[in-house]
């Protein structure tokens, strides 16, 4: 049996992070320029039942029997397995890699767990839809972060630009007018998992103040979609810069996030904010095409680790 393959990519989210938790729009995006891959082997020689995980890129490999119970990869195979009602499955070694940053809100854990459910049930001659392989993979993020809004296994799953609102059909759209985006890494690595614990505690404190910040973010994420529907991309920059400056607000930045945010924008972005769950990991600027490279050497001499450019909408 040849190895099956399947590939799934980063993503960033636009506009509407945090508050696309409290039942508000949000808009994701994904970013093929980093992507999770994973391959399933047959074992022929192996009895059934024999599943091999290996992760050479955080030294893991151990048959699927003596993985925990909230191991992510292993949830991710036993969802298939449960899915597809297959008890004694035929021997293989599913082997997962990835080049997409972890912590950093590029969504590396969906993408892992999106590509290493596609390749599995391929695999086992029974490919799954792209709403089955989401909903396998949501499972999974809840291990990684509580009460996730879906967004990362969506926009992962479904490789388009999305238009997210908790419990809605997914909804994806086009973008026709394509525009670029500079992501610049802070190198920082912050769970999501924390920021949306304090974004949580804020919320209960005053729920007030912080239902006003979700409603301002939603109000934004709105224009920002009408923009992108109607080709005004450069109306993005000051929305973005709005979007940000309600996670500040909402105590989702960090120093290190906001510098590169002005640098980005002093170096002539349209506008820019993190992105993500925050605190750390990466920032997104929206430039004109002929400025990207200056605009990012600009970014990697102030602080940032690494960045992506990315044409939104090129595919
Ligand atoms: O996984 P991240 O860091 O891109 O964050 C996800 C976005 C949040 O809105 C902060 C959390 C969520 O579940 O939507």
């Amino acid at each position: 049996m040849p190895a099956i393959r399947a590939i799934a990519p980063g993503k960033v989210i636009l506009f509407g992070e945090h508050a696309v938790v409290y039942g508000q729009p949000a808009i994701a995006v994904p970013v093929e320029q980093v992507q999770a891959q994973a391959v399933a082997l047959a074992e022929p020689r192996r009895p059934d039942g024999f599943v091999l995980v290996q992760a050479p890129d955080i030294g893991l490999e151990a048959q699927l029997e003596d993985l925990p119970e909230g191991d992510p990869l292993a949830t991710a195979v036993r969802s298939v397995l449960r899915e597809l009602n297959i008890r004694n499955p035929p021997a293989c070694t599913l082997r997962v890699s990835s080049t997409i940053p972890i912590a950093s809100g590029l969504g590396s854990g969906a993408a892992v767990s999106v590509a290493l459910i596609r390749a599995y049930a391929s695999f086992l001659g029974r490919p799954l839809e792209d709403a089955r392989v989401s909903a396998l993979a949501y499972e999974v993020e809840r291990l990684h972060h509580g009460t996730p809004s879906g967004i990362d296994n969506t926009v992962v799953t479904y490789r388009r630009p999305v238009y997210f609102v908790r419990g809605k059909t997914v909804e994806t759209f086009y973008v026709t007018t394509p525009f670029t985006l500079v992501i610049a890494d802070t190198g920082i690595h912050s769970p999501t998992a924390v920021a949306v614990g304090d974004v949580r505690k804020g919320y209960e404190a005053d729920p007030e103040q912080y239902e006003a910040l979700f409603e301002a973010i939603g109000r934004i994420t709105k224009e920002a979609r009408a923009a992108i529907d109607s080709g005004h991309t450069a109306a993005l920059g000051p929305l973005m810069d709005e979007n940000h400056a309600l996670l500040v607000a909402m105590g989702v930045s960090s120093p290190e996030l906001d510098r590169l945010a002005h640098v980005a924008l002093d170096a002539g972005a349209l506008g820019s904010k993190l992105s993500g769950g925050g605190r750390g990991g990466n920032m997104i600027a929206l430039v004109e095409n002929s400025d990207a490279e200056r605009i990012t050497q600009e970014l990697l001499d102030n602080g940032a680790v690494r960045t992506i450019t990315t044409m939104v909408g090129d595919r």
